[in-house]
C-alpha cells in the first residue's frame, strides 16, 4: 500500500493546479462518491451527528431520524466517527450503567455499509459525566473506574474499530499537560496516559491507538509536546500507534502550511497519522450567505489538508467533522462564524466537496 500511495502522491500534487469544478447538479453516481474515489487503503470519513450540541437544537437526532443524511453517510464515506455517542457522558451515564444503544447502532450501520469506525474517545477532560467529575473518588477508585471503562467499551467493539482516539487533547496550547482540568492526569499523574493505551491494547489488540488533538496541525509547542511524549512512550514499549490532527480550521487564521512536514515527523517515528475532525469555518457575511470567494478559500483549505495527508505514506485516514452545515457544531460554539462543512443545510455540494473529490480522483490516478 505504501508504494501505491507514494506513486499517487505525485498525482495528488499535480491536482493542486487543477481549477475547481463548478458545482454540478446533485448526483449519487458511483464516480461521484468520495469513498469510491479514494486510493486503495485510504479511508475518507465523517463524524456521525448525534448527542452533544445536537441535543439542544430544534431537530431530532440526525443519525436516526434524517433519511437523506443517512443515505449520504452510507454512500459517500468509508469511515465513520461517533461525534459524541462513545464519549463518557453518553456511553457511561451512571457509574454502574452503560448505554451502548447509539454506539451499537453506528457500528452496525458501518458494518452494513462496509465502513470502518474510529472510536472517540477514552481519556479526555471534557464531556465527562457529573457522577465521575463530582464523585470525590479515591485514587484507587478512579484508576479502577478508568480501567473498567476502557476494558468494557473497547472490549465491546473489539475487532470492529479501526482506530481509537485513546487520549484526547491532553496538552494545552503551550504544550503543558492538562494537570488541572483533566481529572485523570490531575488525580493519577501523567503515567495514567500510558496505562490507558495499555488497557485499550489489552482489550482490542487489533485496534490502532491514537493521540488526538486540535491546534497541532503545524509544528508548534503543542505538537512538539506530543512528539517528545510519543518518543518517550515508544521507548517504554507503550502501545501507541498513531498521532492525529483534528484540523478545526478557520479562514481567519490562515492555512497551517507546515501540516505535511508535521505529519511526516510523526510518520518518521513509525506512527500512523490521520486527520480526524476537519472543518473550515468562516465569518458569516452580511446577508448570511457565503460569497463565492469565501467558498473558494474554504475549498482550498479542504484540498490542502487532504493533499497533505495523501502525501504522507502512513496517513490513511481522513475524516471531516460532519458533512452538512445543517448539523455543524460551529455556529453553536463560535458566534458569527459558520458554513464550515462541505455541503449546505440542504445537502447541496459546495466547492469544498468537489475539491475533495477531485483531489482523491487525482491521487487514485484516474
Ligand atoms: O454538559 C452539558 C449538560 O450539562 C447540559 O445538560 C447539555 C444541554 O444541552 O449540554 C451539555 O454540554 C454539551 C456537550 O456537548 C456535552 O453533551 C454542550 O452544550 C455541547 O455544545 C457539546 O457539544 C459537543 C462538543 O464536542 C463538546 O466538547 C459537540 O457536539 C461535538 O461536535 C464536539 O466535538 C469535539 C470533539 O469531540 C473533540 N474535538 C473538538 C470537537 C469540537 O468541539
Amino acid at each position: 500500500m505504501r508504494s501505491v500511495r507514494t506513486a499517487t502522491a505525485a498525482l495528488a500534487v499535480a491536482a493542486l493546479s487543477l481549477p475547481l469544478l463548478a458545482a454540478a447538479p446533485h448526483s449519487e453516481a458511483r464516480h461521484d462518491r468520495l469513498r469510491a474515489a479514494a486510493p486503495e487503503g485510504f479511508f475518507v470519513g465523517t463524524a456521525v451527528a448525534g448527542g452533544g450540541h445536537h441535543l439542544s437544537q430544534p431537530y431530532p437526532d440526525p443519525f436516526t431520524s434524517d433519511k437523506q443524511y443517512r443515505k449520504i453517510l452510507a454512500r459517500q464515506f468509508g469511515s465513520v466517527s461517533p461525534e459524541n455517542q462513545m464519549k463518557w457522558d453518553f456511553i457511561h451515564p451512571e457509574r454502574d450503567r452503560y448505554d451502548f444503544a447509539a454506539a451499537d447502532a453506528i457500528v452496525a450501520f458501518a458494518e452494513r455499509n462496509r465502513q470502518v469506525v474510529r472510536g472517540h474517545t477514552l481519556l479526555w477532560h471534557s464531556q465527562n459525566p457529573e457522577w465521575l467529575e463530582q464523585g470525590n473518588f479515591s485514587k484507587e477508585q478512579l484508576r479502577a473506574i478508568l480501567r473498567e471503562h476502557i476494558t468494557t467499551v473497547v472490549g465491546r467493539y473489539a475487532g470492529r474499530i479501526q482506530q481509537w482516539d485513546v487520549a484526547n487533547e491532553i496538552f494545552d496550547d503551550q504544550g503543558r499537560l492538562r494537570t488541572q482540568d483533566n481529572i485523570w492526569i490531575r488525580e493519577l499523574g501523567p503515567g495514567v496516559v500510558a496505562d490507558a493505551f495499555r488497557w485499550a491494547h489489552a482489550a482490542d489488540p487489533r485496534a490502532k491507538l491514537f493521540f488526538n488533538d486540535y491546534n497541532v496541525e503545524g509544528v508548534n509547542a503543542k505538537s512538539n509536546a506530543y512528539h517528545t511524549l510519543v518518543q518517550d512512550l515508544l521507548r517504554q514499549g507503550v502501545p501507541v500507534h498513531g498521532f492525529s490532527v483534528q484540523a478545526h480550521l478557520s479562514t481567519r487564521y490562515g492555512f497551517p502550511g507546515d501540516l505535511e512536514s508535521n505529519l511526516r515527523r510523526f510518520d518518521a517515528l513509525g506512527l500512523e497519522t490521520a486527520v480526524t475532525e476537519l472543518d473550515v469555518r468562516m465569518d458569516v457575511p452580511e446577508g448570511g450567505v457565503p460569497t463565492a470567494e469565501q467558498e473558494r478559500t474554504q475549498a482550498e483549505y479542504y484540498r490542502r489538508t487532504l493533499a497533505a495527508c495523501l502525501a504522507v505514506d502512513g496517513c490513511d485516514s481522513f475524516t471531516i467533522w460532519g458533512f452538512t452545515d445543517k448539523y455543524s457544531w460551529v455556529p453553536v460554539f463560535f458566534e458569527g462564524e459558520g458554513f464550515a462543512n462541505v455541503m449546505t443545510d440542504e445537502f447541496e455540494r459546495k466547492p469544498a466537496f468537489y475539491a475533495l473529490l477531485d483531489t482523491l480522483k487525482a491521487a487514485r490516478g484516474r
